[in-house]
């Protein structure tokens, strides 16, 4: 409880912009992130900086399969085809030692233990 959650969403800009007073400065190369605007802050997340949060159930939906929370996310970020962010998730959740990640790919997050939620959230 030392603070390490809400530094962090701070720096991403996830917090409370409109009910929070924050004094100094958060640099990202040279770059002043308290008064960069939300769609700055939106083109640096996912890109320049993340976070893995904490609670990878709560941070992945159920509704949808691992794989596809992935690939969605790429694709948000790089405009490629749906095939070939398929590929790109699958590749991913194997660097992150998922075993037979072409099958567990199509798996929802329930199914996951809590060690491979967290490695889906890296990947
Ligand atoms: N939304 C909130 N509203 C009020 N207080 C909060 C809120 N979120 C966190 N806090 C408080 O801020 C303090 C720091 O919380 P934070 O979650 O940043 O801790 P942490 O360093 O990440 O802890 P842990 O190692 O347990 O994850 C705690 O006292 C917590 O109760
Ligand atoms: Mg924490």
């Amino acid at each position: 409880g030392s603070g390490k959650s809400v530094t962090n969403l701070t720096i991403l800009g996830l917090h409370d912009r409109d009910r929070t007073a924050i004094e100094g400065e958060i640099l990202l190369d040279d770059k002043e992130l308290l008064t960069a605007s939300e769609r700055e802050l939106e083109r640096l997340r996912g890109n320049k900086m993340a976070m893995i949060f904490q609670d990878a159930l709560a941070s992945l939906s159920p509704y949808h399969t691992v794989g596809k929370q992935i690939s969605e996310t790429y694709r948000k970020h790089t405009g490629a085809s749906k095939k070939e962010s398929r590929e790109r998730a699958i590749e991913m959740l194997k660097r992150v030692g998922i075993p037979q990640p072409e099958v567990r790919v199509d798996d929802y997050p329930h199914l996951f233990s809590g060690g491979m939620r967290q490695r889906a959230m890296i990947a």
